[in-house]
């Protein structure tokens, strides 16, 4: 009797259960793709049988539809009315419910990627965002406003900012900004035809991405491996120091597909709080300085730290800009001032003297990075890409912040031999910038110094930690890397209107190498991406990013005999 009742009880339930499940069965599929073909739709082709997507109120490169859930597997195809004109050329696994934002012909959602392993704690309290989710990509679409973004393009040498709509998605998350302000980003970075922009999410609805308003978008686009920039900023994490972190992202531009590029902060408003606070809203900040090179820098007034007098206006001449104004009074070149007048004779000065101006494990592990990692343009080298900032409201410490990182890992205008020797003082520029020469001659800095670049190299800068994780990157960009290199790119501003460039008083300023410069120059073949990633390359200004690591770290072994 027991047993029966048990029987029936089973039974009944497995009905019920199979009921339910037959009204579970609908999930909802959704998929990222740009449509600009007339009579074409998404579809999804659940276990052979078509299902129609569409298009979402929300985003228009994104298709959504209910379908049941898959026996074998699905796959999302492009169809006009019943007739399929081109399918995925994988199939997906069944999933049980609502799909993520999937990308459309991408066979997966997200990778393993494996860490770098913190070397140091972080030197601040930077605060927990999902801004970059190690293992996925995001999507932006700018759109909106074509004819300001034509126009920009068309006029990369303006200044102009375009006010557009943004959307984000990644995930289970799709976050639309209204009134973004879009400008291109950078100086070199606009003389190639990929271009790189900066992202102003409007303050107006109190809206952030993860918390974040200022961001940059990088074309990646001088860089045939397209992991550099994610690479440094993983080290330079595992280093403890302040920085951006890294994430990539698919771009598009109103109707067109733009390709595979690098989500990075942007050093503004609220990234001093985030990075420095924990995101503290009463975060009371100092100023913040970018340290920049330039055909408009006047010989002898770079950005390297040099002490230039007492004249105040003298150190606002380009060389460092006030990027971030104080939270309370003016913004003020003074303290910048002030902390070169102390390094002019830093050697004269103690440990602790130096702490007082420096937060000296940030400059000294920066600095060491700098030559690991091949900082090609940065302080050493052109005085360049690096932020100071005033630690704090009114503090007389100063924070050293490393910053645009594309031009590294072998990738070079100065010589590269000179960046490998494992002898930090022949690194180009090494002993023309003021610093480390005042610096090295105090003794507990010099061997602080030596110590950090022996342990970066031997725990962070080295093919044993990294290249792990360049594989499992490669892995996941490849697919984004071959769409990104066949699509047209969207500056069509006419360079035969200007003059060539002409190295001229900067000669004298930087450490550039001629030779170096010569071979980037008249590459005719561009270099594949497996031979960007991997290397030997045989060429003096382009390195493989493993080739690099692996040069570097056996360079600083032989040196140290480590
Ligand atoms: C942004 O989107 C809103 C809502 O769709 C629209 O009203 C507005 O015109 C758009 N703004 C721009 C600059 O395209
Ligand atoms: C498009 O951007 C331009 C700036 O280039 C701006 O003047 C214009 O108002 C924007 N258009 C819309 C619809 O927001
Ligand atoms: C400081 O330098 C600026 C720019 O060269 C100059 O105009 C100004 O007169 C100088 N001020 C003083 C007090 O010398
Ligand atoms: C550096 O020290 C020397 C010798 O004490 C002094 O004459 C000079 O003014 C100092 N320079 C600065 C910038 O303080
Ligand atoms: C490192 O390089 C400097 C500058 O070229 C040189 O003076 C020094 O002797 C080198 N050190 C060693 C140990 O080779
Ligand atoms: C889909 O991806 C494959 C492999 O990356 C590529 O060869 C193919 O052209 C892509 N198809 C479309 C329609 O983008
Ligand atoms: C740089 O190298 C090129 C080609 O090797 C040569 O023609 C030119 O004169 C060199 N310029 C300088 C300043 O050395």
């Amino acid at each position: 009797m027991a047993l029966r009742f048990l029987y029936i009880t089973t039974t009944a339930l497995l009905l019920l259960n199979s009921a339910v499940n037959a009204q579970q069965d609908e999930i909802q599929y959704q998929v990222i793709s740009m449509i600009n073909q007339p009579d074409t739709s998404m579809v999804v082709m659940v276990d052979d049988q078509q299902y129609p997507l569409t298009q979402s109120s929300e985003s228009r490169i994104v298709y959504t539809g209910s379908a049941p859930v898959a026996q074998s597997g699905y796959q999302y195809a492009k169809a006009n009315g019943n007739s399929i004109l081109e399918h995925e050329p994988f199939t997906r696994q069944p999933v049980e419910s609502d799909t993520i934002y999937e990308f459309y012909n991408r066979s997966h959602n997200s990778w393993e990627i494996p860490s770098v392993p913190s070397l140091y704690d972080p030197l601040y309290n930077r605060i927990d965002t999902e801004l970059h989710l190690e293992g996925q990509m995001g999507t932006i679409h700018i759109y909106g406003n074509a004819s300001g973004m034509d126009h920009m393009h068309a006029n990369i040498l303006d200044d102009i900012t375009v006010i557009t709509n943004m959307t984000y998605i990644r995930g289970n998350d799709l976050i639309t900004f209204q009134n973004t302000e879009i400008e291109l980003a950078g100086q070199s970075s606009k003389w190639i035809p990929k271009l790189s922009y900066n992202v102003k999410i409007s303050k107006d609805d109190d809206s952030d991405l993860y918390g974040y308003r200022r961001l940059k978008i990088r074309a990646l686009g001088m860089d045939p491996s397209y992991i550099r920039e994610n690479m440094v900023y993983k080290a330079l994490h595992a280093a403890g120091v302040a920085t951006s972190q890294f994430s990539y992202v698919r771009v598009f531009i109103d109707d067109h597909q733009v390709g595979l590029f690098g989500l990075i902060e942007q050093y503004k408003n609220p990234w001093l709080r985030n990075e420095f606070d924990n995101g503290n809203k009463d975060y009371q900040q100092g100023n913040l300085y970018q340290a920049r090179a330039g055909s408009d820098i006047i010989p002898g007034y770079e950005s390297d730290l040099g002490y230039i007098g007492e004249n105040e206006t003298l150190y606002g001449a380009g060389q460092y800009k006030i990027k971030e104004d104080p939270s309370e009074g003016e913004p003020s070149f003074r303290p910048i001032m002030d902390l070169t007048r102390f390094l002019a004779n830093g050697s004269s000065h103690d440990v602790s003297e130096w702490e007082k101006h420096f937060d000296m494990e940030a400059l000294l592990r920066s600095l060491a990075m700098e030559i690991l990692l091949g900082f090609s343009d940065g302080y050493f080298t052109l005085a360049n890409n690096f932020y100071l900032y005033q630690n704090g409201l009114d503090s007389e410490q100063f924070v050293f912040i490393p910053a645009d990182v594309d031009t590294t890992l072998g990738l070079t205008i100065v010589k590269m031999a000179d960046m490998l020797s494992g002898n930090y003082s022949t690194f180009p520029g090494f002993n023309m910038r003021p610093l480390m020469p005042q610096l090295l001659q105090v003794p507990e800095l010099k061997e602080r110094y030596e110590h950090l670049i022996q342990q970066l190299s031997l725990h962070v800068v080295t093919p044993d930690v990294f290249d792990s994780v360049i594989d499992a990157t490669v892995n996941m960009i490849r697919q984004d890397v071959e769409w990104d290199m066949r699509l047209p790119k969207l500056s069509t501003f006419d360079w035969s209107t200007v003059p060539p460039f002409d190295f001229g008083p900067e000669g004298a300023m930087y450490p550039l190498d001629n030779e170096t410069i010569t071979d980037a120059m008249s590459r005719t073949e561009p270099i594949t991406f497996d031979m960007a990633v991997n290397g030997p390359t045989g060429s003096i200004s382009l390195a493989g990013v493993k080739e690099y690591i692996a040069r570097s770290n056996k360079a600083i072994k032989s040196f140290y005999n480590l």
